[in-house]
């Protein structure tokens, strides 16, 4: 690991600090692990009194290359920004077209859960049918589908979260080039990665608030009730086996139900379960408030080498962005944007589109902006409530 101890007006967005951060009655500031994503961020530490940090260059996203290294990217970014510009005229349209596979999927798990519950066989043709088409939609309007696991609907948690974590863990799967019949058996292992929920009682799996010890433990067999289930439903891939029985084991061995060390988990395990926390944390639920889609990024970094394998933690947020399509941001002339697209070259650097809001309601959308190709930098992330991005997502 390459650290380095840099005064602060060195510090660059992307890095990430090797050490605790904490002001000077020893307070924490900002935990080991942590990625600067914003200028406020730094100038926080100013107004503490500190002075310096420990950079881990390793981890860090910062530029490393040659000028003329460099100047390949930048001309690589602008093609693919081009690119992307393009597609962010047709959105709606695109997400339009989503929509469909999108409530239909929804439909499938919802009987999936259903039909297991009370032991009736489970439909396997349906899901590699809607898997496959999940998978041609990632494809060819992966903005699109990005875009509507923004929305989240509350009341349909358990069918819209093996939904959403099955699209993530789909198109983090096809970043990694996987061959196409590893992308479906990942899509399907994660369609179905929950699927031994069915067999937990209704009462805990729709508790409103925190589990008690018991209820907890209950809870932790999903996964090798889902085992069961695999089993007698005849049910072949060890790909898709590995994701229902492994999600929740950690790379540090604190995970359920084995505490598996880091190389007895499945790999596939480990990409659906950064998918499945993604997705998780990002949503309201009774007992907790949705988290900012960037601000998990920053936690799944700092799980990095604990709950999650650092190499695919890096991949990972090369899908999804340090800053997720769908984001709210606040740039640096205090304009509010949303994040449109980015290009894996420029993740602190998305298309942004600019947004007029008045009392929390969307009044009108702005401009777009590649910020690759601006003055203007993100200068923090905004908070709004879901409502608001309903709005601004699906304008209907
Ligand atoms: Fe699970």
């Amino acid at each position: 690991m390459n650290i380095k101890k840099i005064l602060l007006k060195d510090v660059k967005l992307g890095m990430c600090l090797a050490d605790n951060v904490t002001d000077l009655v020893g307070r924490l500031i900002y935990k080991k692990g942590f990625y600067f994503t914003s200028r406020e961020q730094v100038i926080r530490l100013y107004d503490e009194g500190v002075k310096s940090v420990s950079i881990n260059l390793t981890a860090s996203l910062i530029d490393t290359r040659t000028d003329s290294q460099k100047a390949k990217v930048v001309d690589y970014s602008k093609k693919e920004i081009e690119m992307l510009h393009s597609k962010i005229e047709n959105l709606d349209t695109e997400i339009e077209a989503v929509k469909d596979i999108y409530k239909e999927s929804q439909h499938i798990i919802e009987d999936l859960m259903h039909n297991a519950r009370f032991g009736k066989a489970l439909n396997q043709e349906i899901v590699q049918k809607q898997t496959v088409d999940i998978l041609n939609s990632i494809k060819s309007n992966e903005l699109a589908l990005f875009s509507l696991i923004n929305l989240k609907n509350f009341d349909e948690y358990t069918f819209t979260h093996s939904l959403n974590v099955s699209i993530l863990a789909s198109a983090f799967a096809w970043h990694l080039k996987f061959s196409e019949d590893k992308l479906i058996s990942i899509g399907r292992g994660a369609f179905f990665h929950d699927i031994g929920k069915a067999k937990v009682p209704m009462s805990i799996i729709n508790k409103p608030n925190t589990l008690n010890e018991s209820e907890r433990r209950i809870m932790q067999m999903h996964p090798s009730y889902g085992e069961q289930i695999f089993h007698h439903e005849n049910m072949k891939s060890d790909i898709e086996l590995g994701i229902i029985t492994q999600h929740h084991e950690n790379y540090d061995g604190s995970g359920y139900p084995n505490k598996l060390a880091v190389n007895q988990i499945n790999k596939y395990a480990a990409i659906v379960a950064i998918a499945d926390f993604y997705d998780a944390m990002t949503t309201e639920r009774t007992y907790k408030q949705e988290v900012h889609p960037s601000e998990v990024v920053q936690i799944i970094y700092s799980l990095s080498a604990k709950k999650f394998d650092p190499r695919i933690v890096n991949h990972f947020i090369k899908t999804v962005g340090i800053y997720p399509v769908g984001s709210l941001v606040e740039l640096n002339n205090n304009q509010i944007a949303i994040v449109k697209a980015f290009s894996k070259e420029n993740l602190l650097k998305p298309i942004v589109e600019t947004l007029i809001i008045k009392n929390g309601v969307l009044v009108s959308t702005g401009q777009l902006i590649s910020l690759i190709d601006s003055e203007l930098f993100i200068k923090s992330v905004y908070k709004s409530d879901t409502k608001l991005n309903e709005q601004i997502i699906i304008k209907e």
